[in-house]
């Protein structure tokens, strides 16, 4: 799940590529290249270990002259993150250089038939199997790099996205995808830029081409794009016009994306709510629903897939359809559900959750159901990704790029669209009455501006994270609604401060983690007021007994709990079934600000990637 950016102009490449990376580096970090063409002609590669400031400052002194080039960061699948194993490889005769997202399953085999020609290997990397397959090919076959690229696609099994530079034409890039992404910029010269995704591109063509799997795109100076498959049929992409703002895609004065991006979260709700909740505050308006009413209205069953937060969001989805529309719904990890043989009908409905709309497992649990016939709906929240492309229908969460690795207005953004999703089909199926539904819609909308009182909380929360900052073992209780939101807080603090961290039913913790709780556990409950209150209260009773340290998140007022816990977080009061909308705001600061004191990089948390396009 690296990141690749490629450019072929008449401006200078480096600045573009090496801006390009720092977009994409929140795809993998292990390490940093580029392969440029000089203005002399040469094919320099230049490659460092970890972070692209590490590669600018490897740079310093190099020739990086020209406008042809090809950069990539990593996220290593196949050998260790060191320079040898970092991209670009250079092909055996130091003609071509390649960069690859993506692994190459059957590597292991076709490596075995080029040691046994003569080949000799530099990495221990899947990719470079590929550039010395393409060059061998070429070479013993006397073929031009593209008809070498389209022989050699078709002897490799797994996933790719791919771009190569050929010195002995300088004027082109090529470049290909099999379920890896990859998108064309048309620029206003003639120029190119390549992404995996539209980020690095933004800021100078609105213009895209999303490559379809199988593609393969010629990128050639003073010529139109080509784009061919691997049997050299032309293929005829759209092109399409991409709508981020530069923004959206910088930190604003944050110290962190992270921080922006939560902060940004009451007007990523109200960006998502927009055109779908009328002006009076009382009516939603999806048009998936409308245009597959019958699908969805009528489902006897929906089986919701995703990985991660996106699971958690599932499983807040799962409340909400089951309570408000009488659906049963079952959540499952995606990357369980594609190798379980699940049963699934041919009238299930299976909802696809994914804030990159390029996960792996998601995108392979989609195929299965579309393959047993099941109907599928997107909640994404990049625009024009894998995901949204292979569902039927759907609705995008509309919260903006995400570039944080730990994910938190997407969260908020695809319980929104839940939410939403829950309401319309429940007023259309009639498990609500008109009144209910026009009031849990207002209340809907009145969530932006309680998200902003609860970012209110951010100093309390700061001063807290000093107080557990050294805290080995972390956790966190909630029930119903709440259970979800422990869970997700748990992933939080795990991701980005590296402190072990459960999320757990308030009321199963008796059935084992009691065990664990003593005076250094420091034990989250998120305590709100709704049904199971007084259930929840006794749940820290039984911490406090314990000699555990409660940190309990209220409804404003609670004077109860107070008495009860060691600390205590005032959130605003709302219906039950939005409080994950609140709640998750002050576990996202917390997990935030302990990352902060202990001095990690929070926007870039070892051994994760933003995007997981492996298995
Ligand atoms: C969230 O903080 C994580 N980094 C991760 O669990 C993520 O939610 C998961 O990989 C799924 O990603 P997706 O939503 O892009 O499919
Ligand atoms: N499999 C390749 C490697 O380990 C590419 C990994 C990636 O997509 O980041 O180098």
């Amino acid at each position: 799940m690296c990141g690749i950016v490629g450019y072929i102009g008449q401006k200078k490449a480096y600045p573009i590529l090496i801006k390009g990376l720092q977009r994409l580096e929140y795809r993998g970090y292990d390490s940093a290249g580029v392969a440029m063409i000089s203005t002399n002609g040469n094919l320099n590669v230049y490659k460092a270990k970890g972070k692209v400031a590490d590669l600018e400052t490897f740079c310093e002194d190099k020739d990086v002259s020209g406008s042809v080039g090809i950069a990539h960061t990593r996220w290593a699948t196949h050998g260790e993150p060191n320079i040898t194993n970092a991209h670009p490889h250079y092909s055996a005769s130091g003609r071509l250089a390649l960069i690859h997202n993506g692994i190459i399953e059957n590597y292991a085999t076709i490596k075995e038939n080029l040691i046994a020609r003569g080949i000799h290997f530099k990495s221990v990397t899947d990719t470079e199997v590929l550039v010395q397959l393409i060059e061998h090919i070429m070479l013993s076959n006397d073929l031009c790099i593209l008809e070498a690229v389209q022989v050699a696609l078709h002897q490799v099994i797994g996933a790719y996205a791919i771009a190569i530079l050929d010195c002995e034409h300088p004027d082109t890039i090529i470049c290909a995808r099999q379920s890896s992404p990859l998108v064309v910029g048309l620029g206003e010269e003639g120029d190119f830029y390549l992404a995996s995704d539209a980020s690095p591109i933004a800021e100078y063509t609105d213009k895209v081409v999303y490559l379809n799997d199988g593609d393969i795109a010629v990128m050639q100076l003073g010529k139109d794009l080509i784009v061919v498959n691997t049997d050299n049929e032309t293929q005829h992409p759209k092109v399409k016009l991409i709508d981020v703002t530069l923004g959206q895609l910088e930190k604003g004065g944050y110290p962190f994306f992270m921080l922006k991006e939560i902060f940004e979260q009451p007007n990523c709700i109200r960006d998502c709510m927009r055109g779908r909740i009328n002006v009076e505050g009382n009516r939603i308006t999806l048009s998936a629903v409308i245009d597959y009413r019958e699908k969805l209205v009528n489902a006897h069953r929906i089986i919701i897939v995703a990985c991660g937060t996106s699971w958690h969001a599932g499983l807040i989805g799962k409340q909400l359809i089951e309570s408000l529309c009488r659906i049963p719904v079952e959540v499952e990890y995606a990357s369980e559900f594609r190798y379980r043989e699940p049963v699934i009908f041919h009238d299930d409905v299976v909802i696809a959750i994914s804030q990159s709309g390029e996960t792996a497992d998601t995108l392979a649990a989609i195929e299965l159901a579309r393959r047993s016939g099941a109907f599928v709906f997107g909640v994404c929240n990049a625009i024009g990704a894998s995901i949204p492309r292979q569902t039927q229908t759907g609705v995008y969460i509309h919260v903006g790029p995400e570039i944080g690795v730990a994910s938190t207005k997407a969260f908020t953004g695809q319980v929104t669209v839940l939410s939403m999703l829950a309401l319309c089909i429940a007023n259309e199926r009639c498990t609500i009455t008109d009144n209910q539904y026009k009031e849990m819609v207002a209340e809907l909308t009145r969530i932006p501006a309680k998200m902003e009182e609860a970012l209110t909380t951010n100093e309390q929360i700061e001063h807290l994270s000093s107080i557990f900052t050294y805290a080995k073992n972390c956790l966190y209780l909630g029930r119903g609604y709440n259970y979800p939101v422990a869970l997700e807080g748990a992933l939080k603090l795990k991701e980005i401060s590296y402190i072990h961290a459960e999320g757990y039913p308030a009321a199963e913790m008796k059935h084992g983690p009691i065990a664990l709780i003593d005076s250094e556990m420091p034990v989250f409950v998120i305590a709100t007021r709704d049904k199971l209150y007084e259930k929840v209260i006794s749940n820290i009773q039984e911490v406090r007994a314990r000699g555990g340290r409660v940190i309990a998140l209220v409804t404003r007022g609670d004077e109860q709990i107070r008495n009860l816990a060691n600390h205590v977080i005032e959130l605003p009061d709302t219906f039950e079934c939005f409080q994950p909308l609140i709640a998750s705001i002050p576990l996202q600061l917390l997990a935030y600000h302990i990352a902060v004191c202990k001095g990690k990089d929070v926007d870039r948390p070892r051994n994760l990637a933003k995007s997981v396009t492996v298995e």
